[in-house]
């Protein structure tokens, strides 16, 4: 999800990041599924992983899931050819139980009757959002302090600069952007509200240069780039859809099936390692020579620690740069007890 990986406007994301070693992370669960395979594709974006999977895994199907009406009206337009193979969803990611559980039609039927094969999530915003200026995802443009992936509910950036205490300011700039100078531009901003409140990323960007000191510039990258990154995940409260999504995702799987997440920033990858974490480890109490009913592992690890890209990968794709992927299969329950 996240930060100056997406400064990298010249290619609008239609080279989806990865694109061979996640259809290969899939395939064990995908093959194994056979006909009756569902992939969830947590973040369709412009449906650039999806339409690989779908390619590559002739038999297979695909929930694809966006928050943001727009992107999704595009995926649908670009993976029609695959008709009845795919289907599109419009929620925040982590309303996927739901969206499954109620579902109508014959990919929703095979999720519900045979678990989920695989699932990707691609984490972030996509290249293609922050080339719409006007949605404000962007500083290098002057555009209206929005940055809503779903722009038809929930608070903007704007909300967020003209209403939040100091405190809460200052931790959503430290928290989510790392931000050193966090309580330095959140007393600048309830400064400059009070002569007016905010509306364009212009103001901001020129409120930053005159808050980050000079000094600072030279070595920490463009100085609105930690704000913009931290009110894009409040905005769109990220963190927290993440957090959502691993336990109820998991719990999907068929036996065999992969959860794949690409992580683009620190905070996204450290909830996915503990999630992983806590979920691959035995609940055995120490010193028994063998897991209990109930308390071995209910997943493995796929990949070893967290996987980066290659620099050939990244030299094909910038947005690769700061990718961390993890993954994690089902297994069997050894004593059957749970399906
Ligand atoms: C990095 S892009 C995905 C690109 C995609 N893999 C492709 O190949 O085109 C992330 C997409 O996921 C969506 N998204 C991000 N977080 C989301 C969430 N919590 N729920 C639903 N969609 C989300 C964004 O709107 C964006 O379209």
């Amino acid at each position: 999800m996240s930060d100056m990986s997406f400064d990298i406007t010249d290619n609008h994301g239609h080279v989806p990041v990865l694109r061979d070693r996640m259809a290969d992370l899939l395939a064990p669960g995908v093959e194994k599924l056979a006909d009756a395979a569902v992939i969830v594709d947590g973040t369709l974006g412009a449906g650039g992983h999806t339409e690989h999977f779908l390619r590559t895994f002739p038999a297979a199907h695909v929930i694809g899931v966006d928050r943001d009406p727009a992107s999704l009206a595009g995926a649908r337009e670009r993976l029609a050819p695959f008709g009845e193979r795919f289907v599109g969803v419009q929620t925040r990611f982590d309303g996927i139980g739901e969206a499954i559980a109620e579902g109508e039609g014959h990919i929703f039927e095979l999720a519900r009757e045979h678990g989920v094969a695989g699932a990707l999530f691609d984490l972030g915003v996509s290249s293609m959002q922050l080339d719409q200026v006007e949605r404000g995802f962007a500083y290098r443009t002057d555009a209206p302090l929005d940055m809503r992936m779903d722009p038809t509910t929930g608070k903007t950036a704007a909300d967020v600069l003209n209403t939040y205490s100091h405190g809460d300011l200052a931790r959503v700039l430290k928290t989510y952007g790392d931000e050193r100078f966090a309580g330095k531009i959140a007393s600048a901003v309830l400064r400059e509200r009070e002569k007016e409140p905010f509306t364009s990323s212009a103001r901001l960007v020129e409120l930053l240069y005159a808050t980050i000191p000079a000094a600072t510039r030279r070595t920490g990258g463009h100085p609105a780039k930690r704000t913009f990154q931290a009110l894009r995940v409040e905005v769109n409260a990220e963190l927290e859809a993440l957090e959502n999504v691993l336990p109820i995702i998991t719990d999907l799987l068929a036996v065999g099936g992969r959860a794949v997440f690409m992580s683009y920033q620190s905070l996204e990858d450290r909830i996915v390692k503990a999630a992983f974490a806590e979920m691959t480890a035995s609940k055995t109490p120490p010193g028994l020579p063998m897991d209990l009913p109930g308390t071995a592992p209910r997943f493995a690890s796929v990949t070893r620690g967290a996987e980066k890209a290659t620099a050939a990968e990244i030299d094909d794709n910038p947005r690769a740069a700061p990718v961390r992927v993890r993954a994690v299969e089902k297994l069997p329950d050894p004593f059957g007890d749970r399906p």
